[in-house]
């Protein structure tokens, strides 16, 4: 399996060497694989998983180039770069490998209950509308389904599996975010005095970062897009200018997080930007125990983006302050243990070698049942269709 993803890349790099490109290739670290920084250990496999009912992955699409110029800035010296052959705001190869590595993980913790083979209701596989999560998605697929003996022809170790995305606008699922309703609250919570009286405390970090990279900043909106831009260049091996020393990268980090909490600042907010994906999550949960459906799907997967990730941990209540890095998942496991349904919940943010980490969710524990579940979030699910507005 490897053996074929290696391959892939070598083309891809034989290609990029040989083009002629604008500007000079730059050997970046997206480039430099070392095998051992995908090798993942799931530790708790030896969970009883004879009492698993149901598994729903979202994740982080992987490592990937400076997404056009809405992360860019106009004193930015690499304004002009095409990052060619992925392109803007694309998946690298580095990328490519981490998502690759969740499927194979995923397929190592759930074998026995996914089975050897794959057919169409074993899964359902939504992306966002996005380049990116979509190759994200297509790559965590073929780690999770390669092909047994039967399914393999020319050599080729992989098979297709299906996926569906809606539009960005219709998209309440992973981007209630861009709800009309959501950006007009969104933008009445900025404009709250509770907001602007934290923001008055940055202004002169504003400035700083005003001035010298001649963008208009006023929120930590501003200095989250920025992060993406630097990281994503710094990333591909891009010397950042000299005057970001004193905020690159801790400070434009913190206030970047910042976003999150002012992105899920409301009940209404929070609500459309986690509120339907924990609904469709429960929604699933009880028609599987109701119905007993014999060939229901066993395995959801959301290709999506890290504010995703993160709004999804805060409310669940165990977000710490970071920014989800590529890749990074949080699992729902929907367990029967001793005749009662509970989620036992994972993250795994690739910060160290311990694999995914069993989360404890505050006043519900490791496993924590789905009656008190659903008490304490109840209050961020939708109740009404028309909330988005859309
Ligand atoms: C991919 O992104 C992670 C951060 O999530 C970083 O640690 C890693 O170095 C990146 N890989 C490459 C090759 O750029
Ligand atoms: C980017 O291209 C524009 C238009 O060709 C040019 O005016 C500008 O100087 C370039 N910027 C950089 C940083 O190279
Ligand atoms: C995918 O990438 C191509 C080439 O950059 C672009 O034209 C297209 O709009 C992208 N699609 C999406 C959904 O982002
Ligand atoms: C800067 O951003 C603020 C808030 O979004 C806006 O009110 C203001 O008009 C902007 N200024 C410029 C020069 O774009
Ligand atoms: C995830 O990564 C960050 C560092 O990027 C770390 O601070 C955080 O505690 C990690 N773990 C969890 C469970 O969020």
């Amino acid at each position: 399996m490897y053996g074929v993803l290696r391959l892939i890349c070598t083309c891809a790099l034989v290609t990029l060497v040989r083009s002629t490109v604008h500007y000079p290739y730059i050997k970046s670290r997206s480039d430099r694989f070392n095998d051992n920084d995908y090798k993942v250990v799931f530790p708790h496999k030896e969970d009883e998983q004879s009492t698993l009912v149901h598994v729903h992955v979202l994740f982080r699409h992987g490592n990937r180039t400076a997404d056009s110029e809405a992360e860019l800035y106009p004193n930015d010296p690499y304004l002009n770069y095409t990052y060619f052959p992925y392109g803007l705001g694309q998946l690298t190869n580095a990328g490519k490998r981490r998502e690759y590595a969740i499927g194979t993980a995923l397929r190592e913790r759930y074998d026995d209950f996914l089975g050897s083979y794959y057919y169409p209701e074993i899964v359902e596989a939504i992306s966002t509308d996005y380049n990116r999560t979509k190759m994200s998605l297509q790559l965590v697929l073929a780690g999770l389904f390669p092909p047994r003996r039967d399914d393999i022809f020319n050599g080729l170790v992989w098979q297709p599996v299906p996926f569906n995305y809606l539009p960005r606008p219709e998209d309440t699922l992973l981007l209630g975010v861009l709800c009309p309703n959501y950006l007009e609250l969104y933008e009445d919570h900025y404009n709250s005095n509770k907001v602007k009286r934290e923001l008055r405390k940055h202004r002169e970090t504003f400035n700083y970062i005003a001035k010298h990279s001649g963008l208009n900043v006023t929120r930590y909106q501003d200095i989250y897009q920025l992060f993406f831009g630097l990281s994503t260049e710094s990333e591909y091996g891009l010397r950042l200018p000299g005057w970001l020393n004193t905020v690159w990268p801790e400070t434009i980090i913190d206030l970047a997080i910042q976003e999150y909490y002012v992105s899920m600042g409301t009940s209404n907010l929070r609500k459309m930007a986690a509120g339907y994906l924990l609904k469709k999550i429960l929604d699933d949960a009880r028609r599987i125990i109701e119905n007993r459906v014999k060939l229901c799907r066993k395995i959801h997967l959301y290709s999506a983006h890290e504010n995703n990730v993160a709004q999804l941990l805060i409310a669940l209540g165990i977000f710490e302050p970071h920014i989800p890095n590529y890749g990074a998942y949080l699992i729902l496991e929907l367990h029967r243990q001793n005749g009662k349904y509970g989620y036992k919940i994972f993250y795994e943010n690739w910060t160290d070698r311990r694999g995914p980490k069993l989360m404890k969710l505050p006043k519900c524990g490791e496993f924590c049942p789905l009656d008190k579940l659903m008490s304490l979030i109840d209050e961020h699910l939708p109740l009404n269709d028309n909330l988005c507005g859309n």
